[in-house]
């Protein structure tokens, strides 16, 4: 049984218009382009107490139930919900770490509809609520490896991706598949500011798209997404870098051609389409033969950056005779 989710709302969280009016007028002048980095963009008045709140409501949110377990996963310590849940990038609510989960608060992923477009029979849209009962929805355990050197074990919730394009039914010309964000000025603060040409887009190759590893993400430790993952539907794709799993879906499109990305655009040198895990591709400004994992303590250490995020095995002969070098 699935137990739809409710809108929290939490009033006192809504960053006064006339500031964050300021904040846009001074970022529009000093001519704010592409932000890589962790920049904070809205400092917001009551960061300590709105990310308290942060925490305590997203104890209080929907569950399912009856999930199966899936063989996939990793057997590795999970990391916090804390963690996951107040450790995000989704730069349409900010692009400080922290910002997600306070600017998202308001944030209604429910109703939701999804369209399905391009290369398909037929073009056609799906309801959140029909999305859940295509597959048995699964818990999955995977390793994320973010493009900025840090990780994290999440448990998450949701279908094969595979199984959405099944019923999608894409024609014999789809050979790639784009997934687009929702971009709503009035909802998502970041929208209304040069930090991405959006809506954030990502894409996938057929057959990267139809993996058995690759999911459709609805929920994460047994419940309904937070907002600042992703709700109410991203993407998950556990061996290439975090930024390919788009968040808080609207639009699914079949093409020929690949799609361009909203951080190829961004960054053509930093950020490639296939967004492979490789610790020995090096970002253009960083390396990435190690990673920090998120909760492991002050003296944990580094740990080495497995090939493929440590999917080799599962994904390494998809690749085959393609200069990952080249097609980072
Ligand atoms: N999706 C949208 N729509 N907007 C974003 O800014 N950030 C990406 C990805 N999906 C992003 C997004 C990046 S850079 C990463 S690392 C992951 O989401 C982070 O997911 P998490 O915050 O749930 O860990």
């Amino acid at each position: 049984m699935i137990i739809l989710p409710k809108p929290d709302i939490f009033p006192s969280e809504i960053t006064p218009k006339a500031i964050f009016e300021q904040r846009r007028a001074f970022l529009q002048k000093a001519g704010f382009g592409v932000v890589a980095g962790s920049v904070a963009l809205f400092t917001h008045p009551l960061t300590a107490q709105a990310e308290k709140l942060a925490k305590s409501a997203s104890q209080s949110r929907p569950k399912f139930s009856g999930i199966k377990k899936s063989a996939f996963s990793t057997s590795e310590k999970l990391t916090e919900y804390d963690d996951v849940t107040s450790y995000n990038n989704f730069y349409e609510f900010g692009t400080d770490k922290s910002e997600p989960a306070i600017h998202s608060k308001l944030f209604k992923a429910h109703p939701w509809t999804v369209s399905i477009e391009g290369e398909v029979k037929k073009p056609k849209t799906i309801s959140i609520e029909d999305i859940y009962k295509l597959a048995p929805l699964e818990e999955r355990i995977y390793r994320m490896r973010c493009v900025e050197g840090w990780s994290m074990v999440i448990p998450w919730v949701g279908l094969p991706l595979a199984q959405l394009i099944k019923w999608a039914e894409p024609t014999g010309n789809a050979k790639y598949v784009e997934f687009v964000s929702l971009a709503d000025k009035q909802q998502m603060p970041g929208v209304n500011l040069p930090i991405l040409d959006w809506p954030y887009t990502e894409g996938l190759r057929m057959d990267e798209a139809m993996h058995p590893l690759t999911l459709m993400a609805v929920g994460l430790y047994g419940e309904v997404l937070p907002n600042q993952n992703g709700a109410p539907m991203r993407l998950v794709v556990p061996w290439k870098y975090g930024f390919k799993g788009a968040k808080s879906i609207v639009k699914i499109r079949f093409t020929e051609k690949m799609p361009v990305s909203s951080w190829m655009k961004a960054g053509p040198r930093e950020y490639g389409f296939y967004a492979n895990v490789n610790p020995n591709v090096e970002h253009p400004r960083w390396s990435q033969s190690t990673e920090k994992r998120i909760g492991a303590g002050l003296f944990a250490g580094r740990i080495k950056t497995q090939m493929f995020n440590g999917y080799a095995e599962q994904v390494g002969q998809i690749y085959a005779g393609l200069d990952l070098r080249k097609n980072f």
